[in-house]
């Protein structure tokens, strides 16, 4: 495992993608450690003066030439909502990389990727890291309405992106679980990869179980310490209660006291 280091970054770009989304790049004068899909960085929200704690952010991609990592942040408090006015040139702390990630896909197999709300940043990451062929990456994003999505035809290159949206405003309308794909392909893909509302995994992680299909999910519990400290992140496990934050964020569907 990667050794973690709390570092300066400075903010090279911040770019509104919606009214509730900003992509954030921010940029390391030393060179980045390797970090896996899944990993997050514990940021400082030091211009915020209501708020001590750092807030836990998954890492998005990785430019290791230029020592840049990138960031998507949807607001949802204070905490989120500072940092997604951040200016470029401004410094920012972080610990990292935090956590373990995911289990990498084999060369050979086929990958369902879901994701919803600030879980579609790892998802993307993975679908970009996994070296397979695209027809055998599918990305499935959830959101309320066609606004909330953001625009990832970038990521075509790396897998097949299907949407769903509860009004239908984009791709199938319900939730990602009602989505065709899911419903009728799911015994096509040897692994499925989720993160993004509790409801939303759990609803994931039953089908995957139900069907015996290797399933890992990306936790989002809430945090403050970011490195097994506060116990404040505790997830009831098989193998007993795990800090999220250390164990995880990535934990296999099969070892998780959910009652699904
Ligand atoms: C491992 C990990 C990776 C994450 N990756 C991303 C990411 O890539 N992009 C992103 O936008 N967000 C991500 N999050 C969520 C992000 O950390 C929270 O949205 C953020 O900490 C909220 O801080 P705040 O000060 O804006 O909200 P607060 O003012 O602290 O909280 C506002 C409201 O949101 C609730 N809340 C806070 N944190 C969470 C949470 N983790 N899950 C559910 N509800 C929460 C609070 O209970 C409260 O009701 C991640 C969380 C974890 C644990
Ligand atoms: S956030 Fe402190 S132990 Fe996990």
């Amino acid at each position: 495992m990667n050794k973690k280091e709390v570092r300066e970054f400075i903010v090279v770009e911040n770019k509104r993608l919606n009214k509730t989304n900003s992509l954030i790049r921010i940029k390391s004068q030393a060179e980045l450690p390797k970090i896996m899909p899944g990993q997050f960085l514990n940021i400082d929200i030091s211009n915020c003066k209501e708020i001590f704690l750092r807030r836990p952010f998954s890492v998005f991609e990785v430019d290791y030439a230029n020592n840049i990592i990138s960031i998507l942040v949807k607001v949802l408090g204070r905490g989120s909502a500072t940092l997604a006015d951040i200016g470029t040139g401004e410094k920012l702390s972080a610990v990292f990389p935090l956590g373990k990630g995911f289990t990498m896909p084999d060369s050979n197999d086929k990958i369902l990727l879901i994701g919803g709300g600030s879980g579609t940043a790892p998802m993307l990451f993975l679908a970009k890291e996994s070296g397979l062929t695209p027809e055998n990456v599918h990305i499935l994003l959830g959101a309320r309405s066609e606004n909330d999505h953001i625009d990832i035809s970038d990521y075509q290159q790396y897998g097949l992106i299907h949407y769903s949206t509860d009004d239908g405003s984009l791709g199938e309308k319900g939730f990602v679980t009602q989505h065709s794909v899911f419903q009728h392909n799911l015994k096509n893909f040897d692994k499925i990869y989720a993160c993004g509302p509790d409801a939303m995994m759990k609803a994931v992680a039953k089908v995957a179980k139900e069907k015996n299909i290797f399933c890992e999910v990306s936790l989002e519990n809430l945090m403050a310490c970011g490195f097994g400290v506060c116990l404040c992140c505790i997830e009831p496990t098989t193998r007993g209660n795990l800090c999220v934050c250390t164990e995880g964020p990535v934990f296999n569907i099969n070892e998780l006291k959910w009652q699904i």
